[in-house]
């Protein structure tokens, strides 16, 4: 009999007394929820213009029904000059011309919901684009009016104001402060902590929150059932603006978080998320239920994090831990305690999620040495070395090994209590695009850095639906926004559809037992520690076991066990390094 052991606490400080497990009772969709990334633009394309579109969706929702998934989030398509993929909106409150209209977005919501898949979408509150009206009214209004305080404008120092406010670096490179020219030349500068066509609003200032309310409300009137907060950590700045330590690799003040900065996690953020828990709890009663917020959120402490889920604020926060979690037992084992033990602290489900339209895609980045990086960052500037390491340079992809992983990795993470993130493509096993040509290049962090920062253009690539040639389905014989590889040919939705052991059919499989196991989503584990230390083994009550090999060796299942399901064919009864499989026990 495999013994039942203590859920080893692997968390030290705030979380490390907390009794275990902490049952969750409630069984609302989102805590259970698997959720789809759908990146519109890359999605389905159905006007044959190279870029996906709201009824390309619609007309995709069958793959997403034969998937199995609960619900989708969609990143921005609202209308937008497009200078970062849609996360420079110019309107909240309608839908990107090349993505199609308000009445398409009506009919696909009604569409999901009729298929009983919920609908989420992305908020992005902490900017805007330079070119949302209210912006170039502030633009207009000059310094000193009442426009200008919707944003973070401020007068330059030096003899002819030429130096910026402070010495903040932007997220994606170069000045966080971008200079405006006027008709009487060069004036104030306005904050932008991503691209420069990215405005920061300030949110210290009561009418942009009220304008918030009302893109919530016209949302959730619509029929959403959920927000995504883009930047959920940054929308409240230090009012004294100070400066921050210097990164040697840009010269410039730090931007990205780190604890005690001027620019994330500032105690404001607390009353503006109430306040939203408040608009989405007055829908709670109404046809189709509670709304949701899921938080992205870069707070690195757990404890800190966890304020974004305390009781009254945000429903979830991703869990960015596992994103980036080594292909390790040890450290996997360690993230998952700590993550389970810190959300029951409060009450909240953890979130599992694999990969996004900011990452490596999860097949590439484990079929790399160093499993645990982003990989987005590639280059050969020594200062950017010293930072980042040496993930900062290529490292050669194993994708057979990385693929066999990512399978692995799928089934234990729809194994784990919480809701599950797919973003889209996952479900192919589809790799990175590492090759892309510059000149196809459309990330603002590569332009702003010079190439140092290639970008995360190559997991955006539109994704093959069928046929053996690009476009793959994406539009008939449109040119994709971005190429896609020749080794996509065996890929697509179409040649997976009917192959049994294809890693479509895999999610399936496995989001079908998922939907109808009373052992699996929301809840507990308790691992058994009977087994070699690289080998993961939890049980979920009743009746339900997951074993992931992360050893280098064969394993036996375990006693009293029946094969559920398996991430790779098992070898002569044995579980192969790198394989996850799902168990019924009796025992
Ligand atoms: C979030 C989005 C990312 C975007 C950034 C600025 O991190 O996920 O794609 O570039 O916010 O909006």
């Amino acid at each position: 009999m495999p013994r039942r052991g203590s859920p080893g606490l692997a968390t030290s400080g705030a979380f490390a007394d907390k009794v275990w497990p902490v049952t969750s009772t409630e069984r609302s969709w989102w805590r259970d929820a698997v959720v789809y990334q759908i990146y519109p633009r890359s999605f389905a394309d159905s006007n044959n213009d190279g870029t996906g579109d709201v009824r390309g969706m619609i007309d995709k929702l069958d793959h997403l029904t034969t998937l199995g998934v609960n619900a989708v989030w969609i990143s921005p398509w609202y209308p937008s000059p497009m200078a970062d993929g849609g996360y420079d909106v110019s309107d909240y409150c309608d839908i990107d011309p090349s993505f199609g209209t308000l009445a398409d977005a009506d009919e696909f919501l009604a569409a999901a919901h009729e298929r009983g898949i919920r609908v989420l979408i992305d908020l992005v509150p902490n900017h805007c684009s330079i070119e949302h009206p209210v912006f170039q009214a502030a633009l207009a209004a000059g310094p000193g009016s009442p426009e200008r305080e919707l944003f973070h404008f401020r007068d330059g120092s030096g003899p002819d104001g030429s130096v910026p406010p402070n010495n903040w670096g932007s997220l994606f490179g170069g000045s966080a402060w971008q200079r405006v020219v006027g008709a009487e030349g060069p004036e104030q500068y306005y904050l932008h902590m991503f691209a420069p066509e990215q405005p920061d609003w300030n949110w210290a200032n009561p009418r942009v929150a009220e304008m918030f309310d009302d893109v919530i409300r016209f949302w959730f009137d619509r029929g959403v059932d959920g927000l995504r907060v883009d930047v959920a950590d940054g929308l409240a700045k230090h009012p004294d603006m100070p400066d921050t330590p210097i990164d040697p690799a840009t010269g410039l003040g730090i931007a990205y978080y780190y604890q005690g900065s001027p620019l994330w996690n500032q105690p404001e953020l607390d009353a503006i998320q109430r306040h939203w828990r408040s608009i989405a709890e007055e829908y709670s009663g109404r046809h189709l239920g509670e709304r949701i917020f899921v938080c992205e959120a870069n707070v690195r402490e757990l404890d800190a994090l966890m304020r974004f889920v305390d009781e009254g604020r945000m429903h979830t926060t991703f869990n960015f831990d596992a994103l980036l979690c080594e292909w390790t037992a040890a450290t996997l084992r360690a993230v998952i305690d700590r993550n389970l033990i810190a959300h029951a602290s409060v009450g909240a489900p953890t979130t599992w999620v694999l990969g996004n339209h900011d990452t490596t895609r999860v097949a590439t980045r484990y079929g790399k040495p160093e499993t645990g990086r982003p990989y987005t960052l590639d280059g050969g500037d020594p200062a950017w070395r010293a930072r980042f390491g040496d993930y900062f340079y290529p490292q050669p992809t194993d994708i057979e090994l990385g693929r066999r992983r990512a399978r692995a990795a799928a089934l234990l993470e729809l194994a784990l209590p919480g809701p599950a993130y797919i973003y889209q493509g996952e479900e192919l096993g589809l790799p990175e695009v590492e090759d892309l040509p510059d000149e196809a290049r459309q990330d603002p962090s590569f332009f702003r850095t010079g190439g140092r920062i290639k970008g995360r253009d190559g997991c955006r690539v539109p994704l093959p639906w069928s046929g053996t040639t690009a476009p793959y389905g994406f539009g008939v014989d449109a040119t994709p926004w971005l190429p896609q590889p020749p080794i996509w040919a065996g890929l697509s939705a179409a040649a997976q559809d009917t192959d049994p052991d294809s890693t479509l059919s895999l999610y399936r499989r496995a989001l079908a037992i998922r939907a109808g196991h009373p052992a699996l989503g929301d809840g507990t584990l308790a691992w058994d520690e009977d087994h070699p230390p690289a080998v993961l083994h939890f049980t979920r009550e009743p009746g339900f076991g997951c074993l992931v090999n992360l050893s280098e060796a064969p394993v036996a299942l375990p006693a009293g066990a029946e094969l559920l399901l398996s991430s790779g064919p098992l070898d002569g009864g044995l579980v192969p390094p790198d394989t996850t499989v799902w168990l019924s026990r009796w025992s």
